[in-house]
């Protein structure tokens, strides 16, 4: 995932002499940051963000592999995971957009675009701002050029080989492992489960506090695998203040509020109309049906279970119409 691994380069220019950053180009888009915003540009058109929204969403899509179907950034850019290649769009999938005829896509192999977007994290984080982090526990995005954050814009996923907290595995989210308790979850106990194991199975039996794991989270919105069943993918998280990317569902995800709250806004996922508002409360679970994008909001930090079906076939099957575009039809 790291820049310098990959023989594939990215297209850039020399640094600005004022703002100290590089321009980036991919196919016919052209990047640009200044201090406070990224620009982009394609043939018949162009739009612009601001550069925290837009790093935070940049950092998601490069850390997630381009996730499953569609990263909007907002309403305007994004991309699709074909698995294998990446769509990279401008208004493709808004309304109006489309309707005025200024909308952009180009498909490009997943290790072109990997490589340009993982230089352009690299190249448009300052020091001191980390993308992953809640905005009141990390600096600030904006201004000229000022170091970089290679250890939060290559943060990488650490590894259980069993289960988190087995004996010989990565003693994860414990004080040992310096992860301390978040500031918003001060009042989440600590005791772990009891374990009375047959003689001879202590060390194939386990169970930890998944509240405790979470509430030793230092980041936001990073969904980590903790059980991985077949294609049964559960991945808890936790949230505070927006999910940076607005996402559009290739299949159905359900989700479980564990503790606090989330809003969500649920918008159509070709044209980006208003569809739903969603208000989850400690233990409401909801669906998101195969056909929707969806961006949450989440007042305090809160942990939120997604529920993922990670079968390569689903997508087909639903868009074959072999599978629901909804889970329940009530
Ligand atoms: C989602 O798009 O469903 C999603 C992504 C990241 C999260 C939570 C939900 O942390
Ligand atoms: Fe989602």
């Amino acid at each position: 995932m790291n820049a310098p691994e990959q023989n594939i380069k990215s297209q850039s220019s020399a640094p600005h002499p004022v703002f100290g950053y590089r321009d980036f180009k991919l196919g016919q888009f052209e990047f640009r940051r200044d201090e406070y915003f990224a620009h982009i540009r394609w043939p018949k058109g162009s739009h612009t963000m601001d550069i925290g929204n837009f790093l935070r969403a940049l950092m998601r899509d490069v850390a997630w592999g381009f996730f499953y179907g569609w990263v909007n950034f907002d309403d305007v850019f994004g991309t699709c995971n074909h698995y294998g290649t990446v769509d990279v769009f401008a208004g493709s999938y808004n309304g109006n957009y489309k309707k005025a005829k200024v909308d952009h896509l180009e498909n490009h192999p997943t290790d072109l675009v990997r490589a340009t977007f993982v230089d352009m994290l690299e190249d448009w984080v300052n020091e001191g701002f980390d993308p992953f982090a809640a905005p009141q526990e990390t600096g600030s995005p904006y201004g000229r050029r000022r170091g970089e954050n290679l250890k939060a814009t290559r943060r990488a996923r650490q590894l259980a080989k069993r289960c988190v907290g087995m004996k010989d595995d990565a003693k994860l989210r414990t004080d040992e492992g310096g992860y301390p308790v978040n500031r918003a979850f001060a009042d989440v106990a600590q005791d772990q489960p009891e374990i009375h194991a047959e003689l001879g199975f202590e060390n194939e039996v386990h169970a930890f506090n998944l509240f405790a794991y979470l509430s030793r989270s230092d980041v936001t919105w990073n969904p980590s695998f903790t059980t991985v069943v077949k294609y049964s993918f559960m991945c808890p998280t936790t949230e505070e203040h927006i999910l940076p990317i607005v996402h559009g569902n290739d299949r159905v995800e359900w989700f479980f509020q564990m503790c606090d709250e989330i809003h969500w806004n649920v918008g159509t996922k070709d044209t980006a109309e208003p569809r739903a508002r969603v208000i989850m409360k400690a233990g409401d679970m909801a669906a998101m049906p195969a056909d929707c994008r969806h961006q949450g909001f989440s007042p305090k930090r809160s942990m939120l279970l997604v529920w993922e079906n990670g079968s390569p076939q689903v997508v087909h099957d639903i868009q074959a119409g072999l599978s629901p575009v909804n889970p329940v039809s009530f």
